[in-house]
């Protein structure tokens, strides 16, 4: 069928189409580099758009356009097999990127090179687009890759329009593709649940897809968090091999295909989950997919991790280069059961213990059905009257006289059925209106795809600020899944789980508006939450609800690959069974909190920790900010240890852990340190020691940074010494 356009033809507008393509005959060429990585597009012989190549960077541009003919695969029958945004209906026979009902029922989509443009957003940054248009339909994408060129970062994503007569439907409307060549592929990915997230599985793609992804609409990575790694030709360890991180930057349902095909090459689609959400586009609307990102090592999945983290920090992350505030949480000290008194106390211990904040918790809130377990009053975000008869200001006064900030947890997403909010609003919930309702943790989800609903939520924050403007920090939880997916404000309800999660973000967005800065955690009952389009918002998450501080090392280092650590909120609780400083050690490798009853440790135990957040002071700005070299995998072994090392390389820490109590199990051998210099000379000395213990460290003793990265350090980890902090410092030269 043809349409017209611009007062053209059907026919005159082939005749452009095939001058264009004649023009472009020899094929247009597109690298899409970065310091050490290239994507370089090309178009093929019927002018579509393909992924000739992903590897190093070459010298010699030209060569790029060499690669193809090194393959000798299998017959490619379509021309579009590596098709940079795949469709359907027209030649491809594999996984499409995107998938169209036009306005006139039909179901094919071609997608042909129109013009490409490349701009440079700053010395690091550039942004190119790519224009595809459908030769039949009046329907175009662009397609858009931005390469931050120092940390090796790709993000791609795409704008999908029409001008036809009537509404198109996209019935999958990926982000992006990616088209790799290799031996043989290894997937690391992630799965998990309440207080078991990031637990990885690695095994080897077999032909056929390996499809990723969640359908829980809110806290969508509670199963399966969009965070995955694919190495080349052979699993990548941490300094050795060719790997490439890929994550969605999406708050809701993600699906990221891995298709290994026909000629043993590997598809990787990944966008918004088109479950039950094909999306009806009217004329002439844009619709903008979420960014994919990606980075790739030829060294590996350290220097990945590296690479992401400082992408994170110099670019996503909230404030990601700024400082954090330090804290005292109150949800496991006393659960729903405190009052003023008791409150107006753990602000004296906030004080006593050293550290900036006290977090006010959950069961603040609610009158007519009082926040005093988890089965009433959310949604109502008034102070509960019993509890607080004063109000938060007087708390908020309160943390002043004590010289220490206050911050406060809300959950604005979501409401108990027994609550003020669901009588007045019933229409706000999100379940079915002729099925009976099913319940999360006791609570429902509100439906953020109502205005009215997102002005309800931007409001709950707002007036918590106006209210009391010293307000300095903001736990934002987020605790059930979306059962009965339904909207009374939609007209069309295959719009929901995307409108949902908009909705959110335009609240976010009007919140950063007038407070840029203030600090808010990202959480999820755990880490259910985190991605980086969330993270533009938040400038910590809460990576579970699992504290033990044996899981957290495993998790901690799995989470490490993706998020860096000043992201990373740690809390000291009393979950586990090892010493406080075991739990406080594990704690400082992030965003230090603490969240256990101040007023109960010994005497020790509180010199201890107050030390050890003095301590802390000095060394979080190379924690935050520094290179994280992950020096021994707990798994598999029975000592962890992960060095932070600033930009200089002249001063770092090392966190050193027993992770395994079989009989005389330690540090029998020495573990090798990474990115020192090798010239300089280095003293380490223990940090963090318990009152009245002496390290076994000698730190008289200095080794030069050779030494420590060919032979290593022992850090003396055994039964008794179960935790090691170690300072390394460079010895100047002539003291
Ligand atoms: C979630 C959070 C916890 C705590 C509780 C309060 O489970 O992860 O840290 O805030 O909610 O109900």
């Amino acid at each position: 069928m043809l349409k017209k356009l611009s007062g053209l033809s059907g026919i005159a507008i082939i005749a452009i189409l095939s001058l264009q393509t004649n023009a472009f005959a020899q094929n247009i060429v597109i690298p899409v580099e970065t310091q050490h990585n290239a994507l370089v597009l090309q178009t093929n012989k019927s002018n579509n758009l393909n992924i000739v190549y992903v590897g190093p960077t070459l010298t010699d541009k030209k060569e790029y356009e060499e690669v193809a003919a090194q393959y000798r695969q299998t017959d490619e029958y379509t021309g579009v097999s590596n098709a940079a945004y795949a469709t359907t209906g027209s030649r491809s026979l594999f996984e499409p990127a995107l998938t169209v009902t036009h306005a006139d029922g039909n179901n094919s989509l071609d997608l042909q090179y129109v013009r490409h443009e490349a701009k440079k957003i700053d010395d690091n940054v550039s942004l190119l687009t790519v224009d595809l248009k459908d030769p039949i339909y009046n329907f175009e994408v662009r397609l858009f890759y931005k390469t931050y060129f120092k940390e090796d970062v790709t993000e791609q994503w795409s704008e999908i329009k029409h001008a036809e007569k009537g509404s198109v439907v996209l019935q999958k409307f990926a982000s992006a593709g990616l088209y790799l060549k290799a031996d043989n592929f290894w997937l690391r990915q992630y799965h998990g649940d309440w207080a078991k997230e990031m637990q990885p599985e690695e095994s080897k793609l077999t032909h056929g897809i390996k499809t990723l992804d969640s359908k829980l609409g809110t806290r969508a990575d509670l199963f399966q968090p969009p965070v995955f790694m694919v190495s080349l030709n052979k699993p990548a360890t941490e300094d050795e091999g060719t790997v490439l991180y890929g994550s969605l930057e999406w708050s809701g349902n993600f699906r990221i295909d891995l298709e290994l095909d026909n000629q043993d090459n590997l598809r990787v689609i990944a966008g918004i989950n088109n479950h039950a959400s094909p999306y009806t586009l009217q004329p002439g609307e844009v619709f903008t997919t979420p960014a994919f990102l990606s980075v790739l090592s030829f060294h590996g999945k350290g220097e990945a991790s590296r690479k992401l983290q400082s992408w994170a920090r110099n670019y996503k992350l909230l404030d990601g280069k700024g400082s954090r505030l330090t804290l005292l949480n109150n949800w496991e000290a006393t659960y729903f059961d405190f009052n003023e008194t008791k409150l107006k106390a753990l602000l004296k211990d906030t004080k006593a213990l050293g550290v900036d904040l006290f977090l006010l918790d959950d069961g603040w809130f609610a009158n007519k059905y009082p926040r005093n377990n988890d089965g009433a009053g959310l949604g109502d975000w008034q102070e509960n009257k019993a509890k607080l008869p004063n109000g938060i200001a007087s708390l908020v006064s309160e943390a002043q006289a004590n010289d220490v900030k206050f911050g406060i947890w809300v959950e604005p997403e979501m409401v108990n059925p027994k609550s003020e909010l669901y009588e007045k609003h019933p229409d706000w919930v999100v379940k079915q209106p002729n099925r009976q309702e099913y319940y999360f943790r006791n609570q429902l989800v509100l439906d953020l795809s109502n205005p009215q609903v997102q002005e309800f939520v931007y409001n709950t924050v707002d007036n918590l600020f106006t209210k009391n403007p010293r307000l300095a920090y903001i736990k934002w939880d987020c605790n059930a899944v979306i059962y009965n997916a339904y909207s009374s404000h939609l007209k069309n309800q295959s719009h929901f789980y995307i409108q949902y999660v908009q909705g959110l973000y335009s609240v976010l967005q009007k919140l950063r508006k007038k407070y840029p800065t203030v600090p808010m955690m990202l959480c999820s009952g755990g880490g259910g939450r985190v991605d980086y389009a969330a993270l533009q918002y938040f400038t910590e998450f809460w990576p579970s609800d699992n504290t033990d501080p044996l899981e957290r090392i495993f998790m901690q280092w799995e989470y490490s690959y993706f998020y860096p650590a000043v992201s990373s909120s740690n809390h000291v609780t009393d979950w586990g069974k090892q010493p406080i400083k075991y739990r406080t050690d594990v704690a400082m490798m992030g965003k230090l909190g603490f969240d256990i009853v101040v007023s109960k440790l010994d005497a020790k135990d509180l010199q201890f920790c107050q030390e050890a957040i003095k301590t802390y002071n000095n060394i979080k700005p190379i924690i935050w900010q520094g290179n994280q070299y992950r020096l021994q995998d707990p798994a598999g072994n029975a000592v962890a240890a992960v060095l932070y090392l600033n930009e200089e390389k002249t001063s770092g820490v090392i966190f050193n852990y027993l992770v395994n109590n079989r009989y005389a199990a330690g540090s029998e051998r020495p573990i090798r340190l990474k990115g020192l210099d090798p010239q300089k000379r280095y003293q380490l000395k223990e940090l963090n020691l318990y009152p009245g213990t002496i390290s076994s460290i000698n730190s008289n003793k200095t080794y030069t940074g050779e030494f420590l990265m060919t032979v290593g350090y022992n850090p003396d980890v055994k039964a008794g010494r179960a935790s090691v902090v170690l300072a390394l410092n460079v010895i100047m030269e002539n003291s």
